[in-house]
């Protein structure tokens, strides 16, 4: 018999089917937005007809959580400057009050807001579009006030929803896990093509509102590494077709454990069969959109290419970053974390005539390269180095700063960066000036598809990403990439806040644009997010309620204890 490759016609090569790593880079290609072309998106959108921002499950058992009032007296708050001192707040018992207070900070609701006939929510967590594809589920085992199981956390009614019973003998003590997943759909309605990026990035805000609200109860938390997709999706209950039927589906990214004992080590995520009890799940997942007028195939492609596999843990390590002494930052905010937390609100526009002290501008290098809190979530070395662009600070050149968060990081950015760059030290701050230029600003409110944000902020952000490293043999590393640089921006969030000034993400910006400003060649780094910060112009058009006002205040009293 002939070899098979007889059958090729003498001089056509076969075209190779594209590698995963291929399949991610040409996403990432084909969805930067450029000067003369946005990436592929809707041409038109029905405001009247946008997807439900609640994903509810029909027919799951729900147990209401408490509300804030009932969880944290006033005055309760750790100060936020000891969120980063181990063992300056002591852990709270795992109960259904702690499991309260966690969401509430972290994936509740903040407010809702009213503009005309217009209503809508906003949430402790920001989003890309304020459409907030990240899902929350909870695992508990030995949770007092709750039976073991797994929940889907519902932020409109502050509730679980139980989908699975565990195994009575699941496990011994309080194991306490948060799955994360993203319904794609949600951001792929507003911003076609690119959106699957959002989704990653918000999921890396998730993660940053998940470790500061679970510092505030004391509690530790960790990313489970090696964990891969199938098993988290068996796990949350998101390989259960039937209980989606026509509903959109849900993405796993990533499983969190949380470690309310002080100094338990992270252990393996649970196995499924051995933990969830068979014969007990509950609910229909509600559809989002009834009508959806366009398809994005790439995004589906993107998340299928970008799939992580089950890996052994690689060895765990905290990011090589190390808080650098910077003489000119003040101690962190003495304010109460709680405060700062459920008052973050994204800048609508900036006052373009505020300036940034210098002493600010330290805390927020500080909180970017320190290896406390939250970057004791992730595993790994730090791959996303900050391109700071002072536009307004006190004491600093208007221009172009570099933050590298590690040395590795700094000799990459060192040879892909322009070689017309100045690489001067900044006195007593780990940055290096790029170039002095007072005129950064309308060229930043360019790149950032022409958002005034861009130059009225007093600091505009570019997050550099060591691209090519990354995606080597592993293209899941793209949504890591993606997911680390939306915890920078969950950081800058909250840091700003303290600091008296607002943050925005920005998810809008001319990728190339940017990569041709700071004279670089190829894709060893590439920027995957922006961001800006600057003194927030309120707008007294919109009106404000507090989000669970309708809701009958609902205390858990826990029952007295055996033990
Ligand atoms: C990943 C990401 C990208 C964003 N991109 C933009 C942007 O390009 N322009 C903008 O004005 N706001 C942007 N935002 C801010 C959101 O619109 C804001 O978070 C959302 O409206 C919710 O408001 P809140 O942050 O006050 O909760 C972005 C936020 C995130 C998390």
């Amino acid at each position: 018999m002939k070899p098979a490759t007889a059958l090729a016609s003498p001089g056509a090569a076969a075209t190779p089917a594209p590698t995963a790593e291929g399949r991610v880079r040409a996403y990432h290609q084909r969805t930067k937005h450029h000067l003369q072309r946005y990436a592929a998106g809707p041409e038109t959108l029905d405001w009247d007809a946008q997807p439900d921002p609640f994903r509810r499950w029909a027919g799951a058992v729900v147990t209401m959580l408490p509300l804030p009032a009932a969880t944290l007296a006033q005055g309760e708050s750790p100060a936020w400057e000891a969120l980063f001192r181990e063992g300056a707040v002591p852990p709270r018992p795992a109960d259904r009050n702690a499991i309260g207070l966690l969401f509430e900070l972290s994936f509740a609701l903040a407010a809702w807001k009213q503009h005309g006939p217009d209503r809508w929510a906003v949430r402790v967590n920001p989003s890309s579009g304020n459409l907030h594809p990240t899902e929350a589920y909870l695992l508990a085992q030995g949770v007092r006030g709750l039976d073991d199981g797994l929940y889907h956390y519902a932020p409109r009614e502050h509730a679980l929803e139980r989908r699975a019973q565990a195994r009575a003998a699941a496990g011994e003590g309080t194991r306490l896990w948060i799955g994360l997943a993203s319904i794609h759909w949600r951001e792929a309605w507003k911003y076609g093509e690119r959106a699957f990026r959002y989704c990653q990035l918000d999921a890396g805000h998730a993660l940053g509102a998940l470790r500061y609200a679970a510092a505030v109860l004391g509690w530790r938390a960790r990313v489970v590494e090696g964990l891969g997709d199938a098993e988290l999706a068996a796990l949350l209950g998101l390989d259960r077709d039937g209980d989606f039927q026509d509903a959109e589906r849900e993405a796993p990214d990533c499983l969190v454990e949380l470690l309310p004992a002080p100094a338990a080590p992270a252990g393996a995520a649970p196995d499924p069969a051995q933990w969830l009890m068979a014969g007990t799940w509950l609910g229909k997942a509600n559809r989002l959109d009834k009508h959806p007028m366009y398809r994005w195939p790439v995004i589906a492609d993107a998340s299928a290419a970008s799939s992580r596999p089950q890996l052994e843990a690689a060895c765990a390590g905290v990011p090589d970053a190390r808080p650098p002494d910077i003489p000119g930052a003040p101690a962190a905010a003495a304010e109460p974390a709680v405060e700062i937390i459920r008052t973050r609100r994204s800048a609508q526009r900036f006052d373009r005539r505020a300036v940034m002290p210098l002493s600010a501008l330290a805390r927020l290098v500080r909180a970017l390269v320190t290896a406390a809190l939250p970057w004791d979530l992730l595993p790994g070395p730090a791959r996303i180095h900050p391109v700071l662009f002072a536009h307004r600070v006190e004491g600093l050149a208007p221009g172009a700063y570099v933050l590298p968060r590690s040395a590795a990081g700094e000799a990459l950015l060192r040879s892909a960066l322009g070689a017309g760059m100045e690489w001067l030290p900044v006195d007593g701050l780990p940055l290096w000036r790029l170039a002095e230029n007072p005129a950064l600003a309308g060229t930043l409110r360019t790149i950032n598809c022409h958002q005034a944000l861009g130059s009225d902020a007093t600091l505009a952000v570019a997050m550099l990403a060591e691209y090519d490293g990354a995606l080597a043999g592993a293209p899941w590393s793209y949504r890591d990439l993606l997911a680390e640089a939306g915890l920078l921006g969950q950081v800058l969030y909250l840091e700003a806040q303290a600091c008296g000034f607002n943050g925005t993400g920005i998810g809008c910006y001319f990728d190339d644009a940017l990569h041709e400003l700071l004279g670089m060649e190829g894709t060893r780094l590439q920027s995957v997010y922006h961001f800006t910060i600057g003194a927030g112009q309120h707008d007294p058009r919109i009106q404000s309620t507090p989000p669970y006002a309708g809701r009958e205040e609902y205390a858990w009293t826990p029952e007295p204890s055996n033990a």
